[in-house]
């Protein structure tokens, strides 16, 4: 694990957004997991700025996103369709074809998450996957129980889940109780995760993903064993790692992005 902790939300989105600009200009036909929620909104406005000072292309790229609620067409302002165009796709180069979002108003849901499955398979491995995290701990939206899935699936929301998110909807009662989410095994299988995290309400769930228990209880805790995994966090979020730095919980306690790719 490479783990860097950034004094101020901007550093880390600036320092994202390069490790992304990195790899675009090593591999520019590079496969991306992408994720949704507040995290990433600014790595992805540092991304767009990289764009246009023609730092970086988009151009051959692709991307999977990581989930969709069901039900939410692509219009409404919640969906994560909706809030990767507004955020990043309209801003950038890349060709929307090769942008994937699993359908949330399929009328065949097992028939869309095997469709997904297949067009990651057909893409191969994923080169880097940006993954935010829940303050349950869970991934995409692989939540927390007795079982984790692999593949593509129907996920049914957590309660602290829809309550987490209802701050995007007009109220929480319009917070969709299903999505589709990528399972763990095609986070996993990505060459490289990059795990960002902000804010002292994570710190927690930080501690315990990273150097907790490895258990479904906490989908973000399976990231431990992942070969090639990048954490980035505020100050906030790291509230709780920090002294367990000191204590040399980890392989690499502080380290840097070079020579990733
Ligand atoms: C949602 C998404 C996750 C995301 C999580 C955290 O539930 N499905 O992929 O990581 O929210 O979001 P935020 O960054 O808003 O805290």
């Amino acid at each position: 694990m490479k783990l860097n902790i950034f004094a101020n939300p901007n550093l880390l989105h600036e320092a994202a957004a390069q490790t992304i600009v990195r790899l675009l200009r090593q591999k520019p036909d590079a496969v991306l997991g992408l994720a949704t929620g507040g995290t990433p909104v600014g790595i992805y406005e540092a991304l767009t700025a990289a764009v246009r000072r023609r730092e970086v292309s988009f151009a051959r790229a692709a991307s999977f996103n990581l989930d969709e609620y069901v039900g939410l067409p692509p219009d409404h302002p919640a969906s994560y369709r909706y809030y990767m165009d507004q955020h990043l796709f309209r801003h950038i180069d890349i060709p929307p074809e090769r942008t994937h979002i699993p359908d949330g108003c399929a009328a065949d849901l097992e028939r869309e998450c095997e469709r997904y499955d297949r067009l990651l398979q057909a893409a191969g491995r994923i080169d880097l996957m940006l993954l935010g995290l829940g303050h349950n701990g869970h991934i995409g939206f692989n939540e927390p129980g007795r079982a984790l899935h692999s593949k593509t699936h129907v996920a049914i929301l957590h309660p602290q889940t829809r309550e987490a998110n209802a701050r995007f909807f007009r109220t929480p009662e319009e917070v969709p109780t299903r999505a589709i989410t990528m399972g763990l095994g095609s986070i996993f299988s990505a060459r490289t995760i990059l795990l960002v995290v902000k804010g002292n309400d994570k710190a927690d769930i930080v501690h315990r993903a990273l150097t907790g228990p490895i258990t479904t209880e906490c989908p973000a805790s399976l990231l431990q064993l992942h070969p090639r995994l990048v954490v980035m966090l505020d100050e906030g979020a790291a509230a709780r790692i920090k002294c367990q730095t000191t204590q040399n919980a980890f392989h690499e306690p502080v380290d840097s992005t070079n020579g990733l790719w």
